[in-house]
């Protein structure tokens, strides 16, 4: 099921950037459970679009919650259905995409695959917009993964080639975070990458970026091994979100340049329990959690709709022809992408922990 993540904790999320609503269903929610409603709305806000650094679109993403609660506001055993509506849709900007796509764009493939009954407007189904109920599941995960202590917080580790200060992944920073758009340790850091942004946007391009995410308090154990894994689930939830061009753990592919003697975190005994000095091995080994933090980046590829001329072609008169876009865009995704990539890390640890409790 190509629009469901998880197997205990399962989220299925539904519409099109320019339908009249989007939304999720959520099966697997213990019954009794309250949803915070004050700290998932604020937890979607992160992510609406219309804030510093996005997409003037504005959507107020107030999440409907239609179905699954019982008279007293708690989770009653019923799958958990939310609908948002989409009010600010402008569908005019979309109509010459149905002929020329967009390059880097899923305009082509969709076209293809749906033999062009696809919803071009905004991207149909393959917009960022899905990625708000996402945010109302993730939120909902957070809310139930904080009773049995575990906590997950992302920063942006680079945007436009421009990085934020190294931390200890073994002691990540979880509230050390500069507060805006830009959540990084270095404060400076994320003026040069907002400058960075103004500056693609203010020259019709886009930038990209890569978001680091941290989980904290997860036991020893979780996950299985071969293709059940931890890294095998996060990373499945983390490349459902649109402009996801690669996922690494720990050290990921700098690992590879490294010894082994200077990558092996060594093990050592910290108040009766087994930890490792310094966590290259990002919180996984053989698939399955050490008890330290989780590490997981995510790389965002820049937004594909730029403001300048681009080569395409037109599909019906089979020929090269030029695409010069209309509509309102992110000049880079890493903002909104922080918290969609803190929501689908607590769906998959959640689906992990329902697996062992
Ligand atoms: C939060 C978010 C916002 C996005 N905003 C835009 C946007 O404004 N314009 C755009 O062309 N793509 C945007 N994207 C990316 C596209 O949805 C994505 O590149 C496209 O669906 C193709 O999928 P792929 O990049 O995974 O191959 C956004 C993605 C996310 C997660």
């Amino acid at each position: 099921m190509s629009n469901t993540l998880g197997e205990r904790y399962r989220v299925q999320v539904f519409g099109q950037s320019h339908s009249p609503m989007i939304g999720a269903v959520i099966e697997g929610i213990p019954a009794g459970v309250v949803p915070d409603m004050d700290f998932i709305s604020a937890f979607m806000a992160r992510r609406a679009p219309g804030g510093a650094l996005s997409t003037a679109r504005k959507e107020a993403d107030a999440p409907q919650i239609v179905s699954g609660l019982n008279d007293r506001g708690a989770t009653c055993g019923a799958p958990l259905c939310i609908l948002i509506h989409n009010t600010d849709a402008r569908s005019r900007d979309y109509d010459r995409l149905r002929d020329i796509p967009r390059p880097g764009h899923a305009d082509y493939t969709a076209a293809v695959k749906f033999s062009g009954h696809n919803d071009i407007r905004g991207g149909g189904q393959f917009s960022g917009r899905l990625t708000a109920p996402l945010c109302f599941a993730g939120a909902l995960a957070l809310q139930l993964l904080k009773e049995k202590g575990v906590a997950i917080r992302a920063r942006v580790h680079s945007v436009a080639g421009i990085g934020d200060a190294p931390v200890d992944l073994a002691h990540p920073p979880m509230d050390g975070l500069c507060p805006g758009p830009l959540p990084c340790v270095d404060p400076n850091a994320a003026v040069r990458m907002a400058e960075a942004v103004e500056a693609a946007r203010a020259d019709g391009d886009s930038v990209g970026g890569v978001v680091e995410c941290w989980a904290t308090g997860l036991p020893a154990g979780l996950g299985e091994p071969m293709f059940d894994g931890v890294e095998n689930r996060v990373a499945r939830a983390l490349f459902g979100i649109p402009a996801v061009r690669g996922v690494e753990f720990g050290l990921g592919f700098a690992a590879a340049g490294m010894k082994g003697s200077a990558h092996n975190d060594p093990f050592r005994v910290e108040s009766g329990q087994v930890v490792t000095a310094g966590n290259n091995h990002g919180g996984a080994l053989g698939g399955i959690t050490s008890g330290m933090p989780l590490v997981v980046r995510a790389a965002f590829k820049p937004t594909p709709s730029i403001a300048r001329q681009q080569p395409s072609v037109s599909l019906s008169r089979c020929e090269d022809a030029p695409l010069v876009i209309q509509g309102r865009h992110d000049p880079c995704i890493v903002p909104r992408a922080v918290p969609v990539v803190e929501a689908v890390v607590a769906c998959a640890v959640l689906d992990m922990m329902m697996d062992k409790y």
